[in-house]
């Protein structure tokens, strides 16, 4: 280091000592600084999501398609997927089921290159396409997509609350149970910010599905960002259902009671801890707390970067797989 460098950062650190006074302990993990030298580029352990390769456990959440501004942000997402080898879930295809003016904002395979890409609808748009026998349609959806396979949002809080909301006539189970029976492209569930509870999760679980994400209570939650789009009287009247569900926290315990179990009662390949996950440690935090393939996965944070730009979302992907890195290399979990 050259002498002016070092003698500009001895500065800092006199200027800087009382600001730096530590508060705020995390007190999630086992901090280990004599076991490992520091991490270096592709040190986490890769793993396999629905035949493909993800280099880091961390998942891009379902977001947004057929609005503006949509294309520009799902290109950059899927351009930050295939730079650092992640993968993504699509916003809510339904556009396309009548449609096919807003395939262009969803069509990003080739801006993801080989990286898993899910497609999605929700339960109501399943249930009525199973009614109708109208099971091809979805199957040529993801087909059109190139996708590997659909998400399906259960989202029946959202539903009731959304003004023009769908009515589900059947269990959200029994029809994704039909679901899987008609098809043979892998299939993952998910809520939109509500989570789901020890009886859903174990009945998930027990279906072969390529994943369950979370999409727990603690982030963005979309009962109450539709209880916000209803008028005054109603937004009072429900206003207390918005505050209903589970944290990511609460399903990590349940998804490892499952899984300590001593019949093995999980079919699904993999959990996706989403909802409310503020940062990497976060992120680290819940994934390593399952005993099952795990990985976690951000939407509105990816969101905010990927509005401003692709060098803005690549920065911030960077920054979380960077933070990942650390976290794998020195951080072990409290039990
Ligand atoms: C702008 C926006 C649009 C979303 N659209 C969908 C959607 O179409 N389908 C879906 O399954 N989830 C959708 N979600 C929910 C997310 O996938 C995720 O479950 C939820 O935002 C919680 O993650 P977060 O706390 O990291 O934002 C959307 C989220 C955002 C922020």
């Amino acid at each position: 280091m050259e002498p002016e460098n070092l003698n500009s950062r001895k500065t800092d650190h006199i200027q800087l000592a009382f600001e730096a006074q530590a508060t705020n302990l995390d007190d999630r993990f086992n901090y280990e600084p004599m076991l490992n030298a520091h991490p270096v580029a592709g040190c986490i352990p890769p793993l396999q999501l629905a035949g493909k390769t993800l280099k880091a456990p961390l998942w891009i959440s379902s977001m947004t398609g057929g609005a503006q501004l949509a294309g520009t942000i799902n290109r950059n997402l899927a351009l930050a997927c295939r730079e650092f080898g992640l993968g993504m879930g699509l916003g809510s295809c339904r556009p396309l089921l009548g449609s096919d003016e807003s395939l262009p904002d969803f069509a990003i395979r080739k801006h993801i290159g080989d990286q898993p890409l899910f497609a999605n609808l929700g339960i109501a748009q399943i249930e009525e396409m199973l009614a109708l026998g109208k099971v091809k349609q979805i199957s040529t959806l993801v087909e059109r997509l190139e996708a590997d396979g659909l998400i399906v949002h259960v989202n029946p809080l959202q539903e009731w609350l959304q003004p023009e909301g769908d009515r589900i006539a059947m269990s959200p189970l029994d029809t994704i149970t039909h679901l899987l029976d008609e098809v043979g492209f892998p299939v993952m569930v998910k809520e939109v910010g509500q989570g789901f509870g020890p009886k859903s999760m174990e009945a998930l679980s027990a279906l072969p599905l390529e994943a369950i994400e979370f999409a727990a209570q603690g982030g963005t939650n979309f009962a109450l960002l539709e209880n916000l789009r209803s008028d005054a009287f109603h937004q009072d009247m429900y206003e207390p259902v918005t505050h209903i569900g589970h944290s990511p926290h609460e399903m990590v315990k349940m998804a490892t009671a499952l899984c300590n179990r001593s019949e093995n009662v999980i079919k699904t390949r993999a959990y996706i801890v989403s909802g409310g996950v503020r940062n990497f440690l976060d992120g680290y935090y819940y994934l390593r707390g399952i005993p099952w393939k795990t990985m976690y996965a951000q939407a509105s944070a990816f969101l905010k970067y990927a509005m401003l730009g692709e060098k803005e979302v690549m920065e911030f992907t960077a920054a979380q797989i960077k933070g990942l890195e650390l976290a794998y290399t020195f951080l072990t979990l409290k039990k």
